[in-house]
């Protein structure tokens, strides 16, 4: 209801140096909505319709970061862990923004119930006579509901537009899946996905999986001599599932796309619609590509020894 279509006249978000064009309509409050410009603190996320009022509130924010804990520092990137209760009026700030580029119905006000994983880059200081703190510069983030009794382990995700196709919104799946991990769990985004949400999941479980499949292989030729065709004899969907963190569902998804996978429909009694998955891997080659093509792409890794977190149960 607060999200009327045509409802804003925002043209661009001025955040840091940028102006940024919204995809969809926010539900910012009426009196922010019917500004052209509408500048965002890229630090505490509030949101002000004059460049004045952005100035004045800039020599007020010295913080230079998000709110919550630094729960991840690897070179210039960190992720920050922030509670939806400690936090209201920042993670409602967030999500509003990222409702700007989100074309789908999401919570706005009621953050309490979700965790929020903020990743930032961490500006280089140029002149050491200035004695300022580290300015560290939103790039996106992911949200995750605190209980959920399915697998979810990611709610909603974005990169800001200037940050897109660098690969942090892999760099934040990755992550998602690590917390997985640390509570010994398998994880899955929550679904619907946007286009662009399912574009880069199937990418990442694809990678995945190829990054899987090699390290198997690569083990099998160590172990034995001999053929390596029998490591792959035993291997299940479930597995890999552990080996990835990911459901079963999304190592489907993965291998499917790296097309190793057969369906093979058996008809039983008991269910008619029972589906065995056979895996045969025609050529490495291929797999070997597609990693290492990815892997050319120097995109930032997550790794895991940077992770200072663990599980409250
Ligand atoms: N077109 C085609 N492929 C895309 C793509 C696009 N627009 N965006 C991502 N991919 C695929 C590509 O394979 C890409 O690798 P490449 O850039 O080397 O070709 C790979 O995914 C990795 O993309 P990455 O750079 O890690 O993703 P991102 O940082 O741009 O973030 C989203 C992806 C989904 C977070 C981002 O597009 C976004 O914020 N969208 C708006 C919000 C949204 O829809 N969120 C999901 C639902 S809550
Ligand atoms: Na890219």
């Amino acid at each position: 209801n607060q999200n009327r279509v045509g409802s804003s006249l925002i043209e661009y978000i001025v955040f840091r140096d940028y102006e940024i064009k919204p995809w969809y309509t926010s539900p910012f409050p009426e009196q922010i909505n019917q500004n052209k410009m509408v500048y965002i603190c890229e630090y505490c996320l509030k949101y002000m319709t004059s460049r004045y009022t952005c100035l004045r509130h800039q020599l007020k924010c010295l913080t230079f970061r998000p709110p919550g804990n630094e729960i991840y520092r690897d070179g210039k990137l960190s992720v920050w862990e922030i509670d939806g209760r400690e936090n209201v009026i920042y993670c409602q700030n967030l999500c509003l923004l990222a409702k700007c580029f989100i074309n789908s119905k999401t919570l706005y006000y009621d953050v309490e119930p979700f965790i929020f994983y903020v990743l930032t880059e961490r500006e280089e200081k140029e002149n050491n006579n200035y004695q300022t703190s580290p300015k560290f510069h939103f790039v996106g983030y992911f949200s995750k509901e605190k209980f959920n009794s399915n697998d979810y382990n990611l709610s909603c995700i974005l990169t800001l537009p200037i940050y897109q196709r660098k690969g942090y919104g892999q760099f934040l799946m990755e992550f998602s899946y690590l917390l997985s991990r640390k509570e010994s769990k398998l994880g899955t985004p929550e679904k619907p996905l946007s286009d662009l949400g399912l574009l880069t999941y199937r990418t990442y479980w694809k990678i995945k999986c190829a990054e899987v499949l090699l390290t198997l292989r690569d083990n099998a030729k160590s172990e034995s001599s001999h053929e390596d065709k029998g490591a792959f004899q035993q291997l299940t969907l479930n597995d890999i599932a552990k080996l990835t963190g990911m459901i079963p569902t999304d190592v489907v998804f993965g291998l499917e796309q790296l097309q190793v996978l057969y369906r093979h429909k058996t008809r039983s009694l008991s269910s008619l619609n029972d589906f065995n998955y056979i895996l045969k891997v025609g050529s490495w080659n291929e797999i070997e590509n597609v990693y290492r093509s990815w892997s050319s792409k120097k995109y930032p890794v997550v790794k895991y020894n940077k992770l200072l977190w663990e599980p409250i149960i």
